[in-house]
């Protein structure tokens, strides 16, 4: 199949109603849609992503009237967070109604939505009138797609679109949080941070990574600690003393926040997120980062932790997602 890369959003939405497949630009990484509607669409996403059937999707809406639409049930929090937070890098988890097909929420009662911020995600919405449901646009596993290049890189044979709006200013994934209950619970840390959120609803409880695994009740069946990984092996050290230079074998390679004091010599490449130490920089560069390294063919990317505040605990979240065997 050739692959268009384009901004013609007429075409994009033409497929979308089609029941074909649309790569979009959002401003947190680039997504894989499809007519949420449409359970046979909705079945492509998968396929092409090569995505367990247990993890669902994200349903993408233009605007807070579908919201009635597609759930019921809005708690205080949810209303609140909606209105803080979009459009923007924010999914709701919220009770689910009939007409959204099973298969977009691997059979739960809830379903994930988010209004997202991007012109170019935006505008494709209003064109296909549509809710769409995307993934990031990746092979399962795999880095997110932060650029088009990346998407036509892994699925540039399978579909028929990139919708193109340039590098993704956020960067990482949106936070996920699950508005079913009483207290709001943050199952997956992401664009907005957790200080964020705490200071429009007050108190959030943290899902574990345990409150994922399959074996107990799942809070969220996709979150599974190995996810969002380079090829190359990736090692989290807490500080600069840690870092196994001696007695470690084949190129090494440095990803960290801020300049290091570390001789450039011991190091076959080294990514710096961002000199000045801006956490919200660094994020947007993530992945871009971490595919540089997989491109510069070393051995070990040894990853130093980012501060655990702000969008550090989301880098972190990702890293530690990456470094999991
Ligand atoms: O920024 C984003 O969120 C991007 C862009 C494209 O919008 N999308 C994205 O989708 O990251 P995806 O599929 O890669 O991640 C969706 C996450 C998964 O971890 C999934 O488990 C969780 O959301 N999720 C979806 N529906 C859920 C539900 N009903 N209950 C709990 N977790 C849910
Ligand atoms: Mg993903």
């Amino acid at each position: 199949m050739k692959c268009e890369i384009t901004r013609d959003i007429g075409a994009g939405a033409d497929l979308i109603r089609q029941g074909e497949l649309v790569a979009f630009a959002t401003e947190t990484v680039y997504g894989l849609g499809a007519n949420a509607l449409n359970p046979e669409a909705v079945a492509r996403i998968f396929e092409v992503k090569q995505r367990p059937h247990f993890d669902p999707l994200i349903v993408h809406i233009s605007n807070i009237q579908y919201l009635d639409e597609l759930t019921y049930g809005l708690t205080e929090q949810a209303r609140k967070l909606a209105e803080q937070f979009w459009p923007g890098p924010l999914t709701l988890v919220l009770p689910k109604r009939k007409k959204i097909p099973d298969l977009v929420t691997s059979g739960l009662d809830s379903v994930a939505i988010r209004i997202p911020a991007h012109p170019i995600a935006r505008q494709l919405l209003e064109a296909a009138e549509l809710p769409i449901a995307a993934p990031s646009a990746n092979k399962f596993g795999c880095l997110s797609p932060t650029q088009a290049s990346h998407v036509a890189e892994q699925l540039g044979s399978e579909i028929k679109l990139i919708l193109e709006g340039g590098a993704c200013a956020v960067g990482v994934e949106s936070t996920v949080i699950q508005c079913t209950g009483e207290v709001p619970v943050l199952l997956r840390p992401g664009g907005i941070s957790l200080e964020e959120i705490e200071g429009c609803v007050g108190e959030v409880r943290l899902a574990q990574i345990e409150d994922h695994a399959e074996a107990k009740s799942p809070l969220s069946p996709g979150m599974l600690p190995k996810h969002y990984a380079p090829r190359t092996r990736l090692t989290i050290a807490d500080q600069l003393s840690d870092v196994p230079i001696e007695g470690s074998k084949g190129l090494l390679s440095l990803f960290s926040l801020e300049e290091t004091f570390l001789k450039d010599c011991q190091f076959s490449a080294r990514e710096i997120l961002s000199p000045s130490g801006d956490l919200k920089i660094a994020a947007a560069r993530l992945f871009t980062a971490l595919r540089n390294l997989d491109a510069a063919g070393v051995d070990h990317i040894i990853a130093l932790r980012m501060p655990e505040e702000g969008l550090g605990r989301t880098i972190n979240n990702r890293l530690e997602r990456a470094a999991a065997t």
